[in-house]
């Protein structure tokens, strides 16, 4: 017995090693921790229990007879953050690159498995050459046996990724399936066609993080929703990011109470949006200062900033913001900020977390590029998922609501609990100017002083549309409230809505327009 668990002691102290002192020192010189040192980071301290140690590759070609380490490189388990379960698996770059075989996707299927089956949160930490060369299309039936269960576990559980390294080729679609994904700055990236390949299909010349770096999934493709400068910040952002969310769709998002008064006035508020309707202010200082303990935690802060999404806490549960933001664009929408914040709407509502939704939206953008790229397509997407939405949704409008876009934002008819106005706010089909040029066309080309003419019919029609009182007066603004007050009126909005209870038509699935 004695002999058979030294044994085993060696075996376990040889798995920890991964591939080797030479390639640990290799990661550390490329600036990455190992797989085992990110769990460390990442889980509470000595909460985690690893599986299938001693798991090895079946793989007797090319030599891999005679290239066994123990865990073949992935290392998985349970654990705990903040006291809470999770799962996890992180791809050990150190033992063959981290790719995939097909002893290590079942371990990784077996993560996915229970963390499905117990309603725990799966972390997927990706470091990988990707598919195990060597494999052959055993390998590929691997990425397609996490797909699958990526896919069923989609809205049961939060699944996130962290891309600390490489992931290139077909693994990209695994975490690509996942809730969030968050990279880190100029060390990793993920492509579905390489440099190489790109130069020979397109002739463009691309290096690896012009291509898939931090930046572009971050900025341009949306692909990320957060980039780091290191692994170490990006776990610690990790922990924090799963502090807002619930352990499964049957569970409500935890509550923490931070000591911050849910009556809180804020009399800046009053001040914030300037005379000047043209003028752009800053939505990010409204949401600060209306949640709790002004920490808001923004999801695809780099990508479509003419829309702000992200979680925080009010009254110490949790919340999903989706905000316009007057600063980009005029907070107008447009193909990004609608796929963006419908994306963030849908998670929202898997996992039981109340939206509020702030607007100051001026329409849809304008544009050939926008009609040719889709725009009606792709806000439909928005517009279908506040629609389904059935968490508690309270809207205020801070300033403008004009056209499909005040439909589209979480109005009254797409089953808005409490929508708000601020008393300056403007809803109407369009702008006061380009309202009064179209509706008094005739009367202005026949007139000797259209200048002046179009400034009495914009101010008429402002003064008729461009206020709440009309959308209260119908009921479509439940109330319109003081800015300074917001955040004590959507707190007691929030605990009228606590126990809200709607369902849609039975159906197999929507057909969200993709
Ligand atoms: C087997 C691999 C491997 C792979 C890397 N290694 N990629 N082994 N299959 N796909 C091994 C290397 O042989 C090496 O082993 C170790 O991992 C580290 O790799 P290096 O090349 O030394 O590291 P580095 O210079 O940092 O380069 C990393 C890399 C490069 C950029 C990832 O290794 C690379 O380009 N690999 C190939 C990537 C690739 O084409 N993957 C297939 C994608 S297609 P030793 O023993 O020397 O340490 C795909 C399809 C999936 O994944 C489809 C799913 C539907």
């Amino acid at each position: 017995m004695q002999e058979i668990v030294k044994k085993f002691e060696r075996l376990r102290a040889e798995a920890r090693l991964g591939g080797g002192l030479e390639r640990i020192e290799a990661q550390h010189a490329r600036g990455k921790l190992t797989a085992r040192e990110c769990i460390e980071v990442l889980l509470d301290e000595g909460s985690f229990e690893e599986l299938d140690m001693f798991v090895q590759h079946r793989c007797n070609d090319f030599g891999m007879e005679k290239k066994q380490i123990a865990g073949d490189g992935v290392v998985a388990g349970y654990g705990e953050i903040n006291r809470r379960k999770v799962f996890v698996y992180a791809q050990d770059f150190t033992v063959h690159g981290g790719t995939l075989s097909e002893s290590n996707t079942q371990k990784i299927c077996k993560i996915l498995d229970l963390a499905t089956r117990t309603g725990v949160p799966v972390i997927g930490l990706n470091d990988s050459g990707g598919a195990r060369i060597q494999e052959g299309v055993a390998s590929l039936a691997g990425y397609g046996e996490i797909f699958q269960r990526n896919v069923l576990a989609s809205g049961v559980i939060p699944q996130l990724s962290a891309i600390l390294g490489p992931c290139a080729g077909g693994s990209v679609y695994s975490p690509a399936l996942t809730d969030f994904v968050m990279m880190v700055e100029e060390n990793s990236y993920m492509f579905v066609t390489g440099p190489d390949v790109v130069r020979t299909v397109t002739h463009e010349e691309e290096t690896f993080e012009s291509l898939g770096g931090a930046r572009v999934h971050s900025t341009q493709s949306g692909v990320a929703h957060f980039a780091f400068p290191n692994g170490m910040v990006l776990l610690t952002q990790l922990r924090r990011l799963l502090s807002f969310l619930p352990s499964n769709n049957r569970e409500q998002p935890p509550v923490v109470l931070a000591g911050d008064p849910p009556e809180r006035q804020e009399h800046s508020l009053d001040y914030l949006i300037p005379d000047d309707p043209l003028r752009p202010y800053d939505m990010k200082e409204l949401i600060d200062k209306v949640v709790d303990n002004h920490d808001f935690m923004e999801v695809h802060g780099g990508f479509a900033r003419n829309i702000i999404i992200g979680f925080a806490r009010m009254d110490g549960g949790t919340v999903g913001i989706v905000a316009n933001q007057p600063m980009v664009l005029a907070g107008c929408l447009d193909i990004d900020s609608s796929v963006k914040a419908a994306r963030f709407v849908r998670f929202c509502d898997c996992f039981n977390i109340p939206i509020i939704t702030f607007v100051d939206v001026p329409g849809f953008m304008p544009g050939r590029n926008q009609e040719s790229g889709g725009i009606i397509r792709h806000g439909a997407k928005l517009l279908y998922a506040f629609a389904e939405c059935t968490v508690p949704k309270v809207t205020v409008i801070t300033r403008k609501s004009y056209g499909g876009a005040y439909d589209v934002m979480s109005s009254k008819h797409l089953r808005g609990d409490l929508n708000f106005a601020w008393p300056n706010a403007e809803i109407a089909v369009m702008g006061a100017k380009g309202a009064a040029e179209i509706i008094f066309r005739g009367d202005l080309k026949k007139s000797d002083n259209a200048e002046s003419l179009l400034k009495i019919k914009t101010k008429e029609y402002a003064d008729r549309f461009a206020n709440p009182f009309r959308a209260a007066q119908r009921g479509f603004i439940d109330d319109i409230i003081m800015p300074s007050s917001s955040r004590w009126k959507i707190i007691r909005g929030l605990r009228m809505l606590k126990d809200k209870q709607i369902t849609n038509p039975w159906k197999k699935h929507g057909n969200i327009p993709l």
